[in-house]
């Protein structure tokens, strides 16, 4: 993956991360995903009074991607954590995606066969993992 792209998707995983709704727990999570033709889908967290109702950034990023018809994704950067200091920037976690998310995730591999998962807390920091390591085993029909 270009350093480049990997920039970028982070760069775009923080600015989405500012439009998080989690009022109950006050961490804020955003995410920017890249498909094939280089197009980028970006997410948020959107929480509910009714806690079960809540959907995390990455599957509301891979939702908008499917229902624009998309059908694989190359690499998804994350951010996440609760605004430490009322500064926005500073993301001192590395949020990596619930189990939830990983499995939708594995029904949208690229031709590669596999998904860069990016947690990173800056451009300068942060960690490149493959879903196939996150999720070895995924539920299939
Ligand atoms: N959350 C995500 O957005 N992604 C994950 O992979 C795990 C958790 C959100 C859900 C909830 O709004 C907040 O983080 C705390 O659990």
């Amino acid at each position: 993956m270009k350093q480049t792209v990997i920039e970028l998707l982070i760069n775009e995983a923080i600015k989405a991360r500012k439009m998080a709704y989690a009022p109950y727990s006050g961490y804020l999570v955003g995410t920017a995903l890249v498909v094939p033709s280089g197009k980028i889908y970006t997410g948020c967290n959107v929480e509910n009074a009714s806690f079960g109702l809540t959907c995390c950034a990455e599957r509301t990023a891979i939702f908008k991607a499917v229902s624009a018809g998309q059908r694989h994704v190359d690499a998804i950067a994350i951010t996440g954590g609760k605004v430490e200091d009322g500064d926005m920037d500073n993301i001192t976690d590395f949020a990596y995606p619930c189990g939830a998310c990983r499995q939708v995730l594995s029904e949208f591999l690229p031709e590669s066969c596999d998904m860069d998962v990016i947690v990173a807390r800056s451009t300068t920091d942060y960690k490149i993992l493959r879903l196939s390591e996150l999720i070895p085993y995924t539920f299939d029909l």
